[in-house]
């Protein structure tokens, strides 16, 4: 049975009346991390991993929200929630509380979801999940909300209710995601592009480390404040500057000795980040993969070494796939701490790439590797027809 009859199936044996159905897909990112929050630019899409929800009105104030991963029902009242201490219920309550900020009036509602993007693998299950919710609000009570509006509200939910101070682009590419081509996003303007992917004899895999470091988030908030320490500094010398988009690695390099730490790294990744995200369109543009591979490792080194942001099992994975002449490029995928890496892998070497490194992660880490064949497909939407 599919994912989708399945949601549907679940609601109307859990509550009553005829749901919609909303799917809303994890993402991928090819090359452009952690640069989103820096106003730089990002390189997402969105996969065929998605979540599915059903929802209905519940003719109350009161709501019911049952997970079929987790096999668990959360109640709470509409008008009267606090965000609680962990968990997915956060990412709902936080996408309620934004219609309600907005003067968008929603009322009780039921609600069943789950889906196929597995849970801390950094291919933000949480986005898909509010930007579903959203979309299913907004349709459910008939308002009109603009994507990028949505795709605001979504952040936000991340930042108010989960404590996470997210960049853009994981909702961004939840909703805008179009089948077979990425998006380069410029995330200080919001202006993007649809790049067509279709990567002749090659396919981006991905491997699962099946670790999150506990630190994750905290590191994630600590990351995106070192930027600003940095911006605060270099504002001092040039009040024009207000993101690091603002500026050049020849600036950076006139006042190296005054950052303190760590600051300095932190900036000169970001700012090589971006120009590497710049570099990739134009390599995918001229279908020239194997410089394009060659960006993913410098990321990956920088994400390692500058930024700090890798794991032990995510170098690797990465360190793994150089002795294999059939992988163009590897690097780790996401926030970082554990999740996923994406590879750029010859098709016809994909078997034996997944046994190699499933080998090398099980002899040095005693775990198993799943890893993901993906496809790209479209953004959070209205499921009709079931
Ligand atoms: C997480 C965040 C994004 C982005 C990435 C790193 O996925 O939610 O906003 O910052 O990490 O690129």
């Amino acid at each position: 049975m599919s994912l989708q009859n399945k949601i549907k199936q679940t609601y109307q044996k859990r509550y009553e009346g005829e749901p919609i159905l909303i799917s809303s897909p994890g993402r991928i990112n090819l090359i452009g991390e952690h640069t989103d929050y820096n106003d730089g630019f990002v390189l997402p899409a969105a996969i065929d991993k998605e979540i599915v929800l059903a929802m209905g009105p519940s003719g109350s104030d009161e709501c019911k929200v049952y997970s079929t991963d987790y096999d668990a029902e959360l109640t709470f009242a509409i008008n009267d929630f606090k965000r609680v201490p962990f968990g997915w219920l956060n990412y709902i309550l936080g996408v309620i509380d934004q219609f309600q900020q907005k003067g968008l009036a929603v009322q009780g509602f039921n609600c069943v979801f789950g889906g196929a993007i597995p849970i801390g693998a950094g291919l933000s299950s949480s986005a898909a999940l509010e930007c579903g919710v959203g979309l299913g609000l907004a349709t459910l009570f008939g308002h009109e909300v603009p994507k990028l509006d949505l795709i605001k509200m979504a952040q936000k939910a991340e930042h108010t209710f989960a404590g996470v101070q997210c960049g853009i682009m994981d909702q961004f590419a939840s909703v805008m995601g179009k089948a077979d081509h990425a998006i380069r996003l410029d995330c200080r303007s919001l202006a993007f592009e649809y790049f067509p992917i279709s990567l002749e004899g090659y396919e981006f895999l991905l491997c699962d480390t099946q670790v999150k470091h506990a630190l994750a988030d905290s590191a994630y908030n600590t990351r995106r404040q070192e930027c600003e320490e940095g911006v605060d500094l270099l504002q001092r010398y040039d009040i024009g500057i207000s993101s690091l988009r603002d500026v050049t690695l020849k600036m950076l390099k006139s006042h190296k000795g005054e950052f303190k730490g760590k600051i300095y790294e932190r900036c000169r990744y970001v700012i090589e980040e971006n120009q590497r995200v710049i570099q990739a369109c134009e390599m995918l543009a001229k279908n020239n993969l194997v410089s394009f591979g060659k960006l993913m490792y410098a990321s990956h080194e920088g994400l390692s070494t500058d930024y700090e942001v890798s794991c032990r099992e995510l170098d690797t994975l990465v360190d793994a796939t150089k002795d294999l002449p059939y992988v163009l490029g590897s690097r780790m995928m996401g926030g970082g701490f554990g999740g996923c890496t994406i590879n750029l892998v010859a098709s016809a070497h994909v078997e034996e790439f997944k046994e190699q490194m499933q080998a090398i992660y099980q002899a040095k880490h005693r775990k198993e590797l799943p890893i993901y064949e993906v496809k790209i497909q479209d953004g959070t939407r209205l499921v009709t027809g079931i």
